[in-house]
């Protein structure tokens, strides 16, 4: 029996779903100068906003201006929680103004009251894949350590006006994603930074990690000092790096890998550096700027939680010159995207993440990416159906047999939204289809697929039906 009060919901992003990109004195963001891309094309990140290229973020699904509607069907889904994010370029604009902009922030105090009047929980990311473009230009993203104190200024504003309406907070969403330097998407997306070839790339990505754990672990000190009630999170990108065979030799690289993927919930839930990063960085002689203040407020300002967005599963493989090598799981099946489809893998990572911390897990994001067909009105997606279900299920056995404490799931995502890797609305993931054409046109475009209601039985009888 789960918990009476789960947090079952859905899961969203600003940039990628609430468009008005340049409504009531918004600024622009790192998600808008993205181009579309697909599944063979990677986005382009330009200079500015280039005439004749197509920037999907800046009309998202447009919820800024239907978002009544839209979290009018989250409750009838029976949404105890919605995670979102707040986009920081619409509460600075630029990102190193003095004062808020007033209009950004009233638009979230009607979207959480919205909310509240189906007693929906926000679930509030601060940073997530967004970021003032004006930042990355003036101060060259978060490889400058100005960047602490703009980020710690917007959330205290941000604890400050939303105090009572929002409990769960997340300082970055899958902070993590930095260690994979060779995708320029995660230092842009998570940073602003875009790496240039004579620079030791590695340095940097620690260095900007830790600025961004500092800014983190300050935020966590003043979330608090606002109103005890917070519970503040970090938020990474999770899932099982397997040993490739029983070889001892790929269990150490598996080990090894799972170390790097959990290197930052390492640091903001214990508060200081891994022993295996300190002779990591010794080896390699990397000089980060790291003071004494720093390693106090590391400490002072550990997490409460655990949030991970759980999709998919590789291997590891043992390779002499750089411990391992990451290759597909060839036992799963995958996506059309070629995302691994591992339920199971879920249960394993609940477990792994709850031995090594002990703290409370928040699933934040699961999903499928899918072609979806609209037909009469609806959409048929037993495969998505059959994907979450499997994945739910797993979660149960985590919870009830294996006795994980796991607070809440939100699928990714509660509604078709803009893909971040890709930039296209045709990789879908929500429980509603938008009908972009229409959104295009004003209209809020939006049709019940048929895990709509698979998954308002889900939450109405708290999982018991599974
Ligand atoms: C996570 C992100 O990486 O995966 C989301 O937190 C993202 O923002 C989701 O949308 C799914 O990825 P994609 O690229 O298919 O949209």
């Amino acid at each position: 029996m789960l918990d009476k009060n789960f947090l079952w919901g859905g899961a969203v992003a600003a940039n990628q779903y609430e468009g008005a990109w340049n409504v009531a004195g918004k600024g622009l963001s790192v998600a808008d100068v993205m181009t579309k891309g697909s599944a063979k094309k990677p986005r382009e990140i330009t200079a500015g906003i280039l005439p004749g290229k197509e920037y999907p973020n800046h009309l998202g699904i447009d919820f800024y201006h239907h978002y009544k509607a839209e979290i009018k069907l989250f409750a009838e889904m029976g949404f105890k929680c919605f995670r979102l994010s707040i986009a920081w370029s619409r509460i600075f604009p630029k990102g190193d103004e003095e004062k808020p902009n007033e209009a950004g922030l009233k638009f979230y105090d009607d979207v959480f009251a919205e909310c509240l009047k189906y007693q929906i929980q926000p679930v509030v990311t601060l940073s997530h894949f967004e970021m003032p473009y004006y930042l990355t230009k003036k101060y060259g993203g978060w490889r400058n350590r100005k960047m602490i104190s703009f980020f710690l200024k917007y959330a205290e504003v941000c604890f400050k006006r939303y105090r009572g309406k929002v409990k769960y907070w997340m300082t970055f969403n899958e902070i993590n994603n930095l260690i994979d330097t060779d995708n320029p998407f995660n230092a842009w997306t998570g940073a602003g930074v875009v790496y240039s070839e004579n620079e030791n790339v590695e340095q940097t990505m620690y260095q900007i990690a830790h600025y961004q754990f500092v800014a983190s672990a300050l935020a966590v000190q003043v979330g608090k000092r606002i109103d005890a009630r917070n519970q503040i999170g970090c938020m990474l990108h999770l899932g099982p790096i397997y040993p490739a065979s029983c070889k001892p030799l790929d269990q150490i690289a598996s080990l090894k890998a799972m170390d790097r993927r959990f290197f930052f919930s390492d640091v903001q839930i214990r508060g200081t550096y891994p022993k295996y990063t300190l002779k990591h960085w010794e080896k390699q002689n990397l000089n980060l700027d790291i003071t004494n203040k720093d390693l106090e407020n590391l400490k002072k300002g550990t997490v409460d939680f655990l949030g991970f967005s759980y999709y998919k599963s590789t291997v590891a493989e043992y390779d002499e010159k750089n411990t391992y090598v990451e290759k597909a799981n060839p036992h799963v099946p995958k996506s059309a995207w070629d995302w691994a489809i591992d339920p199971v893998g879920l249960r394993y990572i609940l477990n792994l993440a709850y031995e090594r911390y002990q703290k409370p897990l928040f699933i934040v994001e699961n999903g499928l990416g899918a072609f979806d067909e609209l037909k009469d009105e609806t959409v048929n997606d037993d495969y998505r159906i059959n994907y979450l279900q499997e994945h739910i299920v797993q979660m149960l056995k985590a919870i009830e047999i294996d006795g994980v404490n796991v607070i809440g799931y939100t699928p990714w995502a509660a509604i078709d939204i803009i893909s971040a890797s890709t930039g296209e609305i045709e990789k879908r993931y929500g429980f509603i289809y938008i009908d972009l054409e229409q959104v295009k046109k004003g209209a809020a475009g939006f049709y019940r697929k048929k895990s709509f209601k698979w998954y308002q039985h889900i939450i109405s009888t708290n999982g018991d039906c599974l």
